[in-house]
């Protein structure tokens, strides 16, 4: 019996919409904190599949979500591709040598780092509910690219804007190799028991139009097309963060199932722009859901009234902030379910 989540993307409209939260396993749960410190470290978590498996389940226990995310990384790809990973405490993601220093073909690949992500999944699927849609995911190649060109999060992704325009022959190069390993991940967590995966584009808001074309567009119709051929029945859900009006060209041109919608997105306007009967996800403000107060419920019903008959996924516009009060999540989940 597939659950409320995984009907929805496959476009049937439910009584209540489904939820789940973006980075709904991580640093705003004491369980989740707990057990870093117990592991040491960020890297150390994602590779221990029982770890990482009990990490993906916290949220659902806690919250009753109706999706469990896989608890990995946009940068395991890289990982895999060869490139140094590090999590530095308060700093976030480096990644060396950059793309900037060396060659891709410097890397070498070590693809069994995707073995233990693989069995995270194998291992979170037996111990939830058939209900509970496990949804598994990889970044977009454009927004992994850029950090992997910086070798850390940038401000505007100035790095790898700067090759799209001196160089774009090395970074399509860059690109296409980051959807081939990406295909090939995505298969395999769909092979271990997701049943529906996000593709996160976070700084595809970053381009201009041609741009947005060639390096967000084409990479993830790339990746659909794809995964459309091995893996029919998968429902594909693409989140191109920032695209704001470029979002109804997304939907049309890459072949994704569904759309993840930011906060900055009205609600009326996708309805009215995106094709009849396309499932959405989103679009709460997170920063919302962590001020609390009177206007999140009334958000919240905003939000759900405005999709009226289409198939709509409840979800935050971004990840869910590490000081969100676990309270507010509790009064988004009443508004929401009533
Ligand atoms: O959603 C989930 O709960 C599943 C796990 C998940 C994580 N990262 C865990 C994580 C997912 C889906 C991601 C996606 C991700 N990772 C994105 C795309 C979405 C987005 O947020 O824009 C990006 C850009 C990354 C790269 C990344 N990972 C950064 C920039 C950072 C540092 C910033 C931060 O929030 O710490 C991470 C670390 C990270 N990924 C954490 C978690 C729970 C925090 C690590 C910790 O415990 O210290």
């Amino acid at each position: 019996m597939p659950g409320p989540l995984l009907d929805t993307l496959k476009g049937f409209c439910q009584p209540v919409p489904p939820v789940w939260l973006m980075r709904q396993a991580g640093r705003y749960l004491p369980e989740y904190r707990e057990l870093r410190a117990e592991k040491g470290g960020f890297l150390e978590l994602v590779y221990d599949s029982e770890a990482a498996a009990e990490v993906t389940v916290q949220p659902i226990r806690r919250f009753g979500f109706d999706g469990a995310i896989l608890f990995s990384d946009i940068l395991i790809v890289p990982h895999a591709m060869g490139q140094g990973l590090e999590f530095m405490a308060g700093e976030g993601p480096k990644l060396s040598p950059t793309l900037i220093e060396v060659e891709l073909d410097s890397f070498t690949p070590d693809h069994d780092r995707f073995e233990p992500v693989y069995e995270t999944v194998r291992r979170t699927r037996g111990m939830i509910d058939d209900s509970v849609t496990m949804l598994g995911f990889a970044g977009s190649p454009w927004t992994v690219a850029t950090y992997m060109i910086a070798g850390e999060g940038s401000k505007d992704q100035g790095p790898a804007r700067l090759l799209a325009y001196r160089d774009p022959a090395r970074l399509q190069a860059i690109i296409d190799r980051i959807v081939a390993t990406s295909v090939q991940y995505l298969r395999g967590q769909i092979d271990a028991g997701a049943e529906a995966v996000q593709l996160f584009d976070s700084w595809a808001g970053s381009l201009a139009p041609d741009e947005f074309e060639r390096w967000v567009i084409a990479p993830n119709a790339a990746i659909t097309a794809e995964l459309k051929a091995s893996h029919p029945d998968t429902p594909v859900i693409g989140f191109p963060k920032g695209a704001g009006a470029k979002l109804p060209a997304y939907a049309r041109e890459t072949g994704v199932d569904a759309i993840g919608m930011d906060e900055t997105l009205d609600p009326a306007w996708v309805h009215a722009s995106l094709p009849a009967g396309m499932p959405v996800q989103g679009n709460l403000d997170p920063l919302l859901v962590e001020a609390g107060g009177p206007a999140l419920p009334k958000r919240v019903r905003a939000i759900v009234d405005a999709f009226g008959d289409r198939p709509h996924v409840f979800n935050l516009g971004h990840g869910i902030g590490q000081h969100t009060p676990i309270s507010h999540v509790e009064e988004l989940l009443a508004a929401l379910r009533g």
